[in-house]
């Protein structure tokens, strides 16, 4: 059981005591974590995700609940073991939190110092971690004369220094453009691949998730309010909050909001209805259509359409003016849903007012 997930932790609540009134920063929480996986976990600003995730190394002390981490309770561990522990789970931040005074090299090294080895060796290791994340040619720079990057780079290198199982990145690529962006997530899963680690990744941009995550928890007021395969949330998102991160990842939120001021939704003509679908696969986009035409008799007009890979499946997003024998369409939604298709108005049903 141990095995299966690196990071088990159980029942966790987190209490701050801001003045008079408590915070509970993490609402018992209970996350198992499986090895080997790159877990995403997600929410708005002071959903309780830092706080959560410093639990994993006891960064945080947890108000109450367990942490076990590579099968040991950290709680229970002597100081000593504890820091051995703590070793073993990687941290990179928003910020990269360099050493100014220390070359990149330097930066590298640091986590070494306490390390029983020679400075020759030191040294040699740190230049080998940074081959790894493509910087060996900057081992005499200074943090300030890198880019936002190349700083990332250097702290993912000495994040790697101690040969962690573990990576947590608490929005490790906030602070960067999206072509940088993909450039660290790229990194990220070739070091996942080539290193066996287990990518724990914080974001507020369901656009990370979907690159690189294969599981997702998505947080809330300090709870887990949904979590699953990164694909089926995003093709069956369960709450209402989930809906507006996957819709504004996929672009199909900007999409609604342009149509519905354009096309004057309650100027539809009575056999006309805008809907909103979603699909998994490639080919469910002509099938709708055409099952919709032939047997429904429904003409679809196209005004916005989508197809993003996740976790290895086409997933698919339309928005569309329906127009016809209305009556068939619940019918026909009812049958498209055996391929994988989810069907939602945007326009209100008629008669309703
Ligand atoms: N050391 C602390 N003392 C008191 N309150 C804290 C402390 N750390 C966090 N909090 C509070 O706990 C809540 C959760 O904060 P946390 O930093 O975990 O959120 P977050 O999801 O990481 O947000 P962000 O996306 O802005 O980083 C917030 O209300 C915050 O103000
Ligand atoms: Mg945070």
């Amino acid at each position: 059981m141990t095995e299966q997930n690196i990071i088990d932790l159980k029942n966790i609540t987190v209490t701050f005591k801001n003045g008079a009134t408590p915070v509970k920063a993490v609402d018992n929480v209970s996350l198992a974590i499986p090895r080997g996986d790159i877990y995403g976990i997600i929410g708005y600003s002071g959903a309780g995700k830092s706080t959560l995730v410093r639990v994993i190394n006891l960064l945080q002390p947890p108000t109450s609940g367990t942490i076990t981490v590579n099968g040991q309770n950290l709680q229970q561990l002597p100081p000593k073991a504890l820091r051995q522990a703590r070793k073993k789970v990687g941290m990179i931040f928003q910020h990269f939190n360099l050493m100014k005074s220390r070359t990149v090299l330097g930066n590298v090294e640091y986590p070494l110092l306490s390390q029983k080895i020679t400075a020759a060796e030191r040294k040699q290791k740190a230049q080998k971690l940074l081959a790894l994340v493509g910087l060996a040619e900057y081992a005499a720079t200074y943090p300030s004369q890198l880019s936002g990057g190349q700083k990332q780079r250097v702290a993912i290198a000495r994040a790697l220094a101690n040969d962690p199982e573990v990576l947590i990145s608490d929005e490790a690529t906030s602070a960067l453009d999206p072509k940088t962006t993909k450039a660290i997530l790229e990194l990220l899963e070739k070091l996942h691949e080539t290193l066996d680690l287990t990518i724990v990744l914080i974001t507020h941009e369901m656009q990370v998730i979907k690159t690189i995550c294969h599981n997702v928890a998505v947080m809330d007021a300090g709870k887990i309010i949904e979590r699953g395969r990164v694909a089926s949330v995003f093709t069956d998102p369960q709450q209402p909050l989930t809906t507006d991160f996957v819709e504004t990842s996929t672009n199909v939120k900007a999409a609604i909001e342009r149509i519905t001021a354009t096309v004057k939704v309650d100027e539809l003509a009575a056999d006309q209805e805008l809907i909103y679908f979603n699909f998994i696969g490639n080919s469910a986009k002509q099938s709708i259509i055409s099952d919709l035409a032939q047997q429904y008799k429904i003409d679809v007009n196209i005004l916005f359409a989508n197809i993003d890979q996740i976790d290895g499946e086409n997933v698919g997003y339309m928005i569309a003016i329906i127009t016809g024998d209305l009556a068939g369409f619940d019918q026909a939604i009812t049958k498209l849903k055996d391929n994988g298709v989810k069907a939602r108005r945007l326009s209100q049903p008629k008669g309703a007012d």
